[in-house]
């Protein structure tokens, strides 16, 4: 028998990763936080440079942000799993690769199975390919249920673009709204 994973093991593996060049240029690796399981697991791009100085996740602006969105929905950071699609930085903030991702994904995989959300907010362009399929396009299918497996998926913009275009933080919020419905919270 295979013994039971855990988000430490899966740490550890990711501390121990080189399956992709990311690999190299990284200071820490990021591979997630948060609660396990979580009725709802946050799922973005890739760390940028606080986080890969951290080795924790969303802890820049965009992740203050994020706080806040959680909040809108009476939610706390420790209270859901965070995670991103690949777990170290790409140099300059650059988009991560298909290769990246894909090297990436049997982590993700095994974190939502631990994690064993009734709901995924995918955070942007990026992160929505990654788990919805490369012809995603996040404006048509943000604030519409998806699926990845059996699971509801919600794609909402990355709060990094909500920083550079406030204007679309209306629509981020009715999202919010769909997942609390979801999730049975009332606001
Ligand atoms: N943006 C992301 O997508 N993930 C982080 O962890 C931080 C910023």
């Amino acid at each position: 028998m295979t013994p039971a994973d855990s988000m430490a093991q899966i740490a550890a593996e990711v501390s121990r990763c080189a399956a992709c060049p990311l690999a190299r240029s990284r200071t820490h690796p990021v591979p997630g936080e948060g609660a396990v399981p979580a009725r709802l697991m946050v799922i973005g791009e890739g760390p940028g440079r606080q986080e890969d100085e951290a080795g924790r996740p969303f802890v820049g602006a965009a992740g203050q942000l994020l706080d806040r969105m959680l909040q809108a929905i009476h939610l706390d950071r420790s209270q859901v799993f965070i995670a991103n699609v690949v777990k170290c930085r790409p140099p300059q903030n650059r988009t991560p690769t298909d290769e990246e991702i894909e090297a990436c994904a049997p982590f993700l995989a095994r974190q939502i199975a631990l994690v064993d959300p009734d709901v995924i907010l995918v955070l942007g362009a990026t992160a929505a390919k990654a788990l919805l399929g490369a012809r995603t396009r996040i404006t048509q299918v943000r604030g519409q249920w998806q699926a990845w497996g059996e699971r509801a998926v919600m794609p909402t913009y990355h709060p990094a673009y909500l920083l550079r275009d406030p204007r679309q933080k209306v629509v981020v919020w009715e999202d919010l709204r769909q997942v609390a419905d979801r999730l049975g919270i009332p606001l």
